[in-house]
């Protein structure tokens, strides 16, 4: 039985999507800033699926932007904010558990001289917020935490870190890397008065090389890319046509039948934990269980195991699971996420991110469970030799 378990890597890509994109590929491949009919067909497709977003999200419509995926969005407008306001001052605020997207793009201002605070987690991976209260100073000009880590499913309390931020500096801007969030929790973003959003097309069923930011209105921010002045000068480059209507198109279902998708996951996760917790000893689970966690994403240490080992063991059986986050799941080191949780050494080594979608089954679970049974116990038998 074929059963991919890593939904936060990426996902399958809807046959809505897919079938939207090949009209486009095929037919309507004209250039929207073209003047003829072919670009105005597709302009108009373009704001459509901008529309969708803006519904979704509850923004204007002027208030969304299109990149190439969610590490250019998050880089758009990182660079953005710190670059337009660095006048006021040079120092930046993140936390220890961001994606590589993220927490690169500071180093490299580190390096470059800025001040640079990394926030702690508690053993949940939810941030300091007292420490938060503390490190906002007179030249902060940016925070830029997560809504939901990909490692974990940790949501963080973006509405209280929003108060936090307004009580501590009124300038400061708030940017939040929603890519793991979007489409798996309810986002209500005027409410939360953040500044910046950024989401990804390949991680809610759309395409790759696509993505987005919601950008509030009154927030101006310095391009890093210069060209033809596309996506309001925000973003140069003639638009990723496909990638933009696929897009839509996949926000254009969760408009309809999100929430329903929601609950089927929800359904899963808890499944899953219960049938891993009844049929595997010695185990850690490194998610919360309670609405603090997403459901899409259950993180286990499977202990005297190894989680790259434990890996390849369930690709022949074909179930399709993660150590960490695919990104930093080839570096030797071991997951920065967790790290930062206290985990040990050994808790790390043996780790896997199981992620789910609305495709899964509970038959899939059950076929899941029992090879990691075996799996596991083979591991173990190995290891203790
Ligand atoms: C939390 C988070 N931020 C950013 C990214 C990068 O998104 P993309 O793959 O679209 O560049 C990812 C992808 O793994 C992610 O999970």
């Amino acid at each position: 039985m074929f059963v991919y378990l890593d939904n936060s890597a990426t996902t399958r890509p809807r046959d809505e999507v897919i079938e939207e994109m090949n009209v486009i590929l095929k037919e309507e491949y004209g250039n929207p800033s073209s003047l003829h009919r072919m670009g105005l067909i597709i302009e108009k497709k373009i704001k459509k699926s901008r529309s969708m977003i803006a519904e979704y999200l509850n923004v204007k419509n002027d208030e969304i932007f299109f990149t190439s995926g969610g590490t250019e969005s998050n880089n758009i407008a990182i660079q953005g904010i710190i670059n337009r306001y660095n006048k006021k001052g040079k120092h930046i605020i993140t936390s220890k558990i961001e994606h590589s997207s993220v927490l690169n793009v500071f180093k490299q201002y580190e390096k470059e001289g800025y001040s640079v605070t990394y926030i702690d987690v508690n053993k949940d991976g939810i941030i300091d917020i007292e420490q938060l209260r503390e490190e906002i100073k007179e030249d902060t000009i940016l925070v830029s935490i997560m809504m939901v880590n990909n490692e974990t499913g940790a949501i963080q309390p973006i509405s209280e870190i929003k108060k936090i931020i307004k009580e501590g500096n009124l300038q400061t801007k708030l940017h939040v890397d929603g890519i793991q969030a979007f489409s798996k929790i309810p986002l209500n973003i005027k409410n939360l008065d953040i500044d910046s959003l950024s989401f990804s097309g390949h991680k809610i069923h759309g395409p790759k090389g696509v993505g987005g930011l919601y950008i509030k209105k009154d927030l101006k921010l310095k391009p890093i890319l210069h060209g033809g002045n596309q996506e309001m000068g925000l973003r140069s480059g003639t638009e990723n046509t496909p990638g933009i209507i696929g897009l839509g198109k996949a926000v254009e279902i969760l408009n309809i039948s999100g929430l329903e998708e929601r609950n089927t996951i929800k359904d899963l996760k808890k499944y899953f934990i219960k049938e891993i917790k009844e049929n595997i000893e010695n185990i850690k689970l490194n998610s919360l269980e309670n609405e603090k966690g997403t459901s899409h994403i259950v993180n286990i240490s499977f202990m005297n195991t190894r989680g790259e080992v434990l890996l390849h063991f369930l690709e022949g059986d074909d179930i399709y699971v993660s150590t960490g986050s695919a990104c930093s799941s080839k570096d030797s080191k071991g997951s920065h996420v967790l790290r930062a949780m206290g985990l040990s050494d050994k808790e790390i080594e043996g780790a896997i991110r199981f992620s789910f979608s609305f495709y899964n089954t509970k038959a899939q679970i059950d076929y899941a469970v029992i090879r990691l049974k075996t799996r596991v116990e083979e591991i173990r038998d190995i290891m203790m030799r």
